[in-house]
């Protein structure tokens, strides 16, 4: 049986890919999710998943900073698997305070890393599978893709981070043998993702009659992918992919960021019987982001044709299962943002904090 060790499974898509898990069929293994709970996590998002599977899903409260901790777990659980999801992800934060970023994606995933070493000096393998960002890549132009050979050009604390920690990643493969796989992917949407980027926070700003801030002319252009796509492409990766390479994951899906907060409008207009005009005239163009990137559009042929991954959500389709989740869990959008979920982690891992 394979003792898979998550981290960040308590937030966006670490929590999507641990439903993935435990919704494939004749699997057989433990999960073992660490994550430090901060404010982007909720670990009531597999409280289904905890009593089902109390056997095989543990939930543990660390930090990846913390080496003995994260040493004593990998013995504790036998992990031969390690998918690294934890970071600090929100890019306007990284530039408000970078040091989170800094202290979580480059330390975190070095400390991670060392546990790992130091299990391969004594004889045991562990896989690790490292989980990054489009963004390390830059900025394009309205032409061109970012390959896997691309050079790196982060402008943001946080993809310098990301960055960082992708190139520790190989170095431990080069240097000490590690077997790790890393993929880089485009933006996620999806059910649980935090309210503070875009798609939910134009979604949950409509509803609340609130402003939609667009930052910039609005023209900047993201690459969407729905969330169980990029859980289905790291699972192909673990299992197919090939030590010490990177594996590119895209949505082939550009869309400039105010055509997708019209087209949220409307959609968001329809499944709550308001003119689509009330929530467009909520639309404000706000100063731009420092170092804004303009255009993200990820070429994903390697995956596609040596792995045999592609997208299968369309876009439009997956939006509307988006917007459908976040209207039928309205209290989990007030608990995310209330810190009534902080309660709710103090009453159930109170013991254990
Ligand atoms: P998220 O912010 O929703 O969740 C991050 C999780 O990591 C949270 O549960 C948090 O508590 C945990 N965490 C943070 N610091 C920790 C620490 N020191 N120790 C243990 N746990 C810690 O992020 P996300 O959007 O789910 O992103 C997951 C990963 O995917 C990140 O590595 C991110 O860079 C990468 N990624 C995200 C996207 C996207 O569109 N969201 C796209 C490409 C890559
Ligand atoms: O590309 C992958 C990255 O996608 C991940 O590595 C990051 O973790 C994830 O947060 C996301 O980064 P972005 O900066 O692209 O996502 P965000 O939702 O913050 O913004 C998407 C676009 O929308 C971006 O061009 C900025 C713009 N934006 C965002 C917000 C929050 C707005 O115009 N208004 C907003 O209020």
């Amino acid at each position: 049986m394979k003792s898979i060790l998550v981290t960040g499974g308590c937030g966006f898509i670490g929590t999507n890919f641990i439903r993935f898990l435990f919704d494939l069929p004749d699997e057989h293994f433990i999960v073992v999710n660490v994550d430090k709970l901060t404010y982007a996590a909720n670990p009531e998002n597999l409280a289904d998943i905890s009593h089902k599977y109390s056997d095989r899903y543990f939930f543990e409260k660390a930090d990846i900073c913390d080496f003995p901790k994260i040493s004593n777990l990998i013995d504790k659980y036998e992990v031969d698997t390690i998918i690294h999801f934890a970071a600090e992800s929100h890019v306007d934060r990284s530039i408000v305070g970078p040091s989170d970023f800094i202290r979580t994606n480059v330390f975190g995933t070095f400390t991670l890393l060392e546990v790992v070493r130091q299990r391969i000096e004594k004889g045991k393998s562990i896989r690790f599978h490292h989980v990054s960002t489009d963004e390390v890549y830059g900025s394009l132009g309205p032409t061109g893709y970012f390959y896997e050979s691309s050079p790196y050009n982060p402008r943001s604390p946080y993809s310098a981070s990301k960055a960082a920690s992708d190139h520790l990643v190989r170095s431990y493969f080069a240097t000490y043998g590690i077997p790790i796989t890393i993929s880089i992917c485009s933006n996620n949407y999806g059910p649980y993702q935090f309210p503070e980027k875009l798609i939910p926070l134009m979604i949950l700003s409509m509803l609340e009659g609130k402003e939609l801030p667009v930052y910039g002319d609005g023209k900047n252009i993201r690459d969407w992918l729905y969330v169980m796509d990029h859980c289905s492409a790291v699972w192909l990766i673990l299992n197919k992919g090939k030590i010490g390479e990177t594996y590119n994951i895209g949505g082939e899906n550009e869309w400039e960021n105010i055509r997708l907060v019209e087209y949220l409008c409307e959609l968001v207009a329809r499944r709550t019987n308001v003119p689509s005009n009330r929530y467009k005239s909520l639309i404000r163009f706000v100063m731009d982001r420092p170092g804004h990137d303009r255009r993200y559009a990820i070429n994903c042929d390697k995956i596609k044709t040596e792995l045999g991954w592609k997208p299968t959500v369309i876009f439009e389709k997956g939006l509307e299962m988006t917007v459908d989740w976040y209207l039928n869990n309205l209290d989990w959008l007030n608990k995310v943002r209330s810190g009534e979920y902080i309660k709710w982690i103090e009453i159930n891992y109170g013991n254990r904090l």
